[in-house]
């Protein structure tokens, strides 16, 4: 069975690489290059799996919300991604990468019965990433 808990944030960021001139950039990433970068009203999708309890729950919302709230929404909402969130400052602020980092920041501090299946989020009412973990 799996539950999927929606949650929102709001950030800014952009994208660019150090890798690249700024020719190169701005023509890799367009407008998301702009120097002083933009916002997104991102929407996080979590969804945990596992068996239902004898309390007829996968797991306590409760429980899933502070781990949330503690490791991901702190951390990123109201912020810039790019200068405020460690975890993102050797690679590109793009939502794949993400994805990735709030897997991580999720699976480092997991002590839920049921196990993190799936970090979803979209950045905008056309771009949605998922990330299915192992
Ligand atoms: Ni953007």
């Amino acid at each position: 069975m799996r539950l999927t808990r929606r949650y929102h944030f709001a950030a800014s960021h952009r994208l660019n690489t150090d890798a690249l001139t700024p020719e190169q950039n701005a023509s890799l990433y367009g407008k998301c290059n702009n120097p002083f970068g933009h916002g997104h009203d991102y929407v996080l999708d979590v969804s945990v799996e596992g068996p239902v309890d004898a309390s007829g729950q996968i797991v306590g919302r409760e429980a899933l919300d502070a781990l949330v709230k503690q490791q991901v929404l702190d951390r990123v909402d109201h912020r810039n991604l790019n200068c405020d969130l460690p975890e993102l400052k050797d690679r590109v602020a793009t939502t794949e990468n993400l994805a990735s980092v709030i897997e991580d920041l999720l699976t480092r501090q997991w002590s839920l019965p049921a196990r993190l299946a799936r970090v979803r989020i979209s950045e905008t009412a056309r771009n949605t990433f998922e990330l299915e973990t192992k």
